[in-house]
């Protein structure tokens, strides 16, 4: 199971790790050397560009001008393990070695907009700053007509724009000899350092005409300072660069004359990305890009407003159809992963499916086999234990009565030392054995089978079929079936005491003899050869001549199970081995005395005297009797149609209901305790008392009746009552009294 489930989440990742894939094509690290209008504008245009190509995926850094912090952050990018590096120095040699590194370790590098001390950078990207310095000179030259005192601040030190703005602004003064640059203030491109600067040095500063800053926060700074200082005094022409569009930027600074002029400096993000797709994708490029630009002056300042304000409208524009393209994009995204997931997890669910139903499948399997294996060890030690039983029986039996004989009573200490050794231990054994036989202990590991046993046992001779002693005169007689001749001999020497004794080696003579003799009762052992006692039991149930013999079954198979197939056949009593002698007596006599008294109950119930008359009328079929009776049910239907034949005899009424006289005679004495003759004298005496309590007329007058009664009192002394008797009810009474 635990494959399939890695194999799953595998298919996940590489899904997943593929989608990532597909969106990041290059990754173009960003570092800025400051944080302003004019890098915000540019990482803007760098990002709506990143828009129109797929897989371009970009890295800012800002470092806040801080030329340390920037080496930094070119080196992690580096690590970050971006695809391509666009710098715009903090300093121009402060940040080299970093742009160095980056190119040697193979990624390349663009410099934009301020320049470095190296030389191994892929391609250079920027305005002319010694230009726009040279172009504001001549501008200012204009604006002062040629004579005024200047105050020039400069942009941060070391940085590559500052040194060619001051360049080129000089440069541009030297045609003017009545232009005098009366201070060089040190700026660091913010507002804040140009304020604090001018006001540092307000004293020397207070005749300028002109102020101009390298860029254009530097000259509002400046201008702020002059304001405070100078109160209404007339201030200043201010001049900056940067000539940015917005809010805050240099062309509404000159629209609104708080400044008198401004330089575009192209911020332009879009070709500056281009520039790196185009070395990534291996197209041509220029190493050196200078891109163009143009003064802002009070007189183009409002149109050019105008234009930056579309312009930056549809920039807005742009950005919102984008975001709402990427937010389509996103949920296409979404309900593509949401539809692999419930695919992934519909497969899951089928995969774990398939696996519980096979494990339970198995568990099932190795179950059955399991408590296949329990049963047949069941069976094993049931099987032993009749092996070990049976001869264990034959010890304990002859050793109690042994104990009975004047022998071992009157023999010497020594002897009956001995003897009780003998009983003691074969006591111990017997225990023992019933201990191993409860333990189930499932260790068997085959090796010893059944007939193995078998002929580890003695066998004894096979017993002598049918044994019929001459002991007649006892009232009950027995049926054994063993095939062991001991245990024959065994009870036979229990048994013959009280009961006559018939013999019979297994089932298929047991029958033989039981339907032979119909004795009282069976002992029968279960194991036997031929035809074993459950199926012997069966078959005497089920025979009509036998069906009423209480049969016990005599085993080693002490189990529940066993006992409840052995009551399933019919059986009446069940004793396992080893048994006492008399425990076997008392069930035996048991038994024989429920016969009884089973006999009695039914004729109480279901009279023979009845009057057949009264049972004819009845219309009703009573409930379906038991096997026994169906017998008795059958005999009496039969002396109903056959009672007034004077020929009846009891071999006719045997030969009739098929039987012997010696089964019937046998079955109908087990079943009511009397003999058939005298059922059929009670019959008709019953039948007779019934027609003369039908009837008005006298004995004397009834011939019929009393043709029958004489027929049946002949030769007894009630004939003499009768006849001295008046009315017949009288009559009745004294038959009723002598007869039995
Ligand atoms: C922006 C900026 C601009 C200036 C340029 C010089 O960071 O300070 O104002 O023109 O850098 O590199």
């Amino acid at each position: 199971m635990g494959k399939q489930i890695a194999f799953f989440f595998l298919l996940t990742i590489l899904f997943f790790s593929s989608c990532e894939r597909q969106e990041t094509k290059f990754r173009i690290g960003i570092s800025q050397c400051s944080d302003d209008i004019w890098r915000s504008k540019q990482n803007a245009e760098l990002k709506m560009e990143s828009n129109f190509h797929d897989g371009v995926k970009l890295c800012f850094a800002s470092a806040y001008d801080n030329s340390e912090r920037q080496v930094q952050q070119i080196d992690s990018l580096v690590k970050q393990g971006v695809d391509l590096l666009i710098v715009a120095p903090n300093q121009v040699e402060s940040i080299s070695e970093a742009i160095d590194r980056t190119a040697e370790s193979g990624v390349p590098v663009i410099v934009f907009e301020r320049k470095t001390g190296s030389k191994k950078y892929t391609a250079f990207m920027s305005a002319d700053n010694y230009e726009m310095g040279y172009q504001m000179g001549r501008y200012i030259a204009m604006l002062l007509s040629g004579k005024g005192k200047i105050l020039e601040i400069l942009g941060f030190k070391g940085s590559s724009p500052a040194e060619e703005r001051h360049k080129g602004f000089s440069d541009a003064l030297k045609n003017f000899p009545d232009l005098e640059v009366v201070s060089t203030l040190q700026g660091d491109w913010t507002e804040q350092k140009a304020y604090e600067e001018v006001k540092k040095h307000r004293s020397e500063l207070e005749d300028v005409d002109l102020v101009f800053g390298h860029n254009d926060r530097t000259a509002l700074g400046a201008r702020k300072a002059f304001e405070e200082f100078l109160g209404q005094k007339q201030l200043p022409k201010f001049c900056g660069i940067d000539g940015l569009p917005g809010e805050n930027g240099g062309i509404k600074l000159v629209r609104d004359s708080l400044l008198d002029a401004s330089y575009i400096y192209p911020t332009r993000g879009d070709l500056l990305l281009k520039l790196a797709l185009d070395i990534l994708e291996n197209r041509s490029f220029d190493k050196e890009t200078l891109l163009s630009s143009a003064i802002v002056t009070p007189e183009n300042a409002a149109v050019l407003y105008m234009e930056s304000e579309e312009l930056s409208n549809q920039f807005e524009r742009l950005e919102q159809l984008h975001q709402k393209a990427d937010n389509y994009l996103q949920q296409l995204t979404n309900q593509k992963m949401i539809s692999f997931l419930a695919a992934s997890l519909v497969i899951l669910l089928l995969v774990l499916a398939v696996i519980v139903y096979r494990y339970y499948l198995q568990k099932a399997r190795i179950n059955d086999e399991r408590d296949k294996m329990a049963h047949q060890q069941l069976q094993f030690y049931t099987e032993i234990s009749h092996q070990l039983r049976t001869p264990l029986t034959l010890i304990e039996g002859p050793l109690s009565k042994l104990a009975q004989t004047d022998i071992i009573k009157n023999s010497d200490s020594q002897t009956s030392e001995m003897f009780a050794i003998v009983c003691r231990n074969t006591e111990r054994l017997s225990g023992l054995i019933n201990k191993v036989l409860e333990v189930q202990t499932g260790k068997h590991t085959g090796g010893l089978s059944f007939s193995e046993i078998d002929n580890l046992t003695v066998q004894s001779s096979k017993p002598a079929t049918v044994n019929n002693e001459n002991n007649n005169n006892k009232e009950f007689t027995l049926l054994i079936v063993d095939d062991n001749t001991d245990i024959l001999t065994y009870l036979k020497s229990i048994l013959s005491d009280n009961y006559q004794v018939f013999e019979a080696s297994d089932g298929k003579e047991g029958l033989q003899v039981a339907e032979k003799e119909v004795p009282d009762l069976i002992i029968s052992d279960i194991m036997m050869p031929v035809m074993n006692g459950l199926e012997f039991c069966r078959h005497i149930k089920d025979n009509i001549i036998t069906n009423h013999i209480p049969v016990i079954l005599l085993t080693a198979r002490s189990l529940d199970e066993h006992q409840v197939e052995g009551f399933k056949s019919g059986a009446d009593a069940y004793i396992t081995k080893p048994f006492s002698s008399g425990l076997l007596l008392a069930r035996i006599d048991n038994l024989l005395k429920n016969r009884k008294l089973l006999k009695n109950i039914w004729e109480s119930q279901n009279p023979i005297s009845e009057p057949i008359v009264e049972k004819k009328i009845e219309p009703s079929k009573p409930p379906k009797p038991p096997k026994e009776d169906v017998f008795i049910t059958k005999f009496k239907d039969y002396i109903d149609k056959h009672y007034s034949d004077s020929e009846l005899s009891v071999e006719t009424i045997a030969q009739d209901m098929g039987l012997s006289r010696v089964q019937f005679y046998r079955k109908i004495k087990a079943l009511t305790g009397c003999t058939p003759v005298d059922l059929l004298r009670k019959a008709r005496l019953s039948y007779a008392k019934q027609m003369l309590e039908d009837t008005n007329q006298t004995i004397s007058e009834n011939r019929y009746v009393c043709r029958i009664f004489f027929y049946f009192v002949n030769r007894r002394p009630a004939f003499t009552c009768f006849k001295k008797a008046s009315g017949k009810k009288a009559a009745v009474r004294m038959q009723l009294y002598f007869l039995p």
